[in-house]
């Protein structure tokens, strides 16, 4: 009997991971979903199509909650696809936030991410595939937002060089770069004082199409979700770094 492929989906419970997590469900996949709010995974569950969905509820900004989907990655039923989806945001000004909320929001965005990463490809085969959620401010130094976007900056430049090793050994990895998304993620990011204007934003299911679409045709290592994100960034390419940071310093948010 052919057994059925499984996924492991992180900050599954809100946005773009609930969407993934909803997405491969449909396609047949057994899904993991991973986040700290429980009952909003129970709710998804009750909503997965299919059998042999679970979850764990773990915080990915303590190295405790880490080293329980470590433990997953590692068990008997390997997982053949992993979106290291979780990851937040944080607006203001540097040196006004505590260090700690600093060092918490890279415990999440790239330590998480490293050690799930490297979990997961110590059991994979040919076939499996890796999504890494970065984000078109990768490319874009964001001043209001000075921490993330370098995180982010990590996990474009990570995933590519892996997307390059794990050629070889025919696993897929996809660097997903959307750019502003219809989630609750600017309001948890503490910034949003005014909407970001509907004509730039994507919907979650937007993006979550467009990255499996090129997950199946193992198109890589960078995908930039929506055609004014790709003219954005392509733009940016045009001026200096020194011009760039400051058209994104003008950006309120
Ligand atoms: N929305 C955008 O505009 C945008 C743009 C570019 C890139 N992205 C990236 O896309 C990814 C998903 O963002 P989103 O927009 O879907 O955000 P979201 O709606 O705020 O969802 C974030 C998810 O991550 C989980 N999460 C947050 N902190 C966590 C922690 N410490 N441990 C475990 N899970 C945690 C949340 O669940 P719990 O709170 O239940 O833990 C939630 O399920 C992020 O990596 C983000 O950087 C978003």
């Amino acid at each position: 009997m052919k057994t059925a492929h499984r996924a492991l989906v992180t900050g599954a419970s809100e946005g773009i991971g609930r969407v993934f997590a909803q997405r491969l469900a449909e396609r047949g996949y057994e899904v993991t979903v991973v986040a700290r709010n429980s009952e909003r995974l129970d709710t998804l569950l009750r909503e997965l199509p299919g059998p042999g969905h679970q979850k764990i509820v773990a915080d990915l900004a303590s190295p405790e909650g880490v080293q329980r989907i470590v433990k997953e990655l590692a068990g008997e039923r390997r997982i053949h696809l992993l979106v290291n989806n979780a990851g937040l945001g944080m607006f203001g000004d540097f040196s006004e936030i505590p260090l700690e909320r600093h060092l918490s929001l890279i415990q999440l965005n790239i330590l998480a991410l490293v050690e799930l990463t490297h979990a997961f490809l110590a059991r994979a085969e040919r076939g499996d595939g890796i999504i890494q959620l970065s984000s078109t401010l990768s490319f874009l130094p964001m001043p209001r937002q000075p921490v993330y976007s370098a995180t982010k900056a990590f996990v474009t430049s990570f995933s590519e060089s892996l997307w390059y090793q794990c050629r070889a050994r025919g696993i897929t990895v996809l660097n997903l770069c959307p750019g502003a998304t219809a989630t609750l993620f600017p309001s948890r990011a503490g910034g949003a004082s005014r909407e970001i204007p509907k004509f730039i934003t994507e919907s979650p299911e937007q993006v979550v199409s467009f990255a499996l679409h090129a997950f199946d045709r193992k198109f890589g290592p960078t995908l930039i979700s929506g055609w004014k994100n790709r003219i954005s960034v392509l733009f940016s390419r045009l001026i200096t770094r020194k011009q760039l940071i400051k058209v994104m310093g003008s950006i309120k948010q």
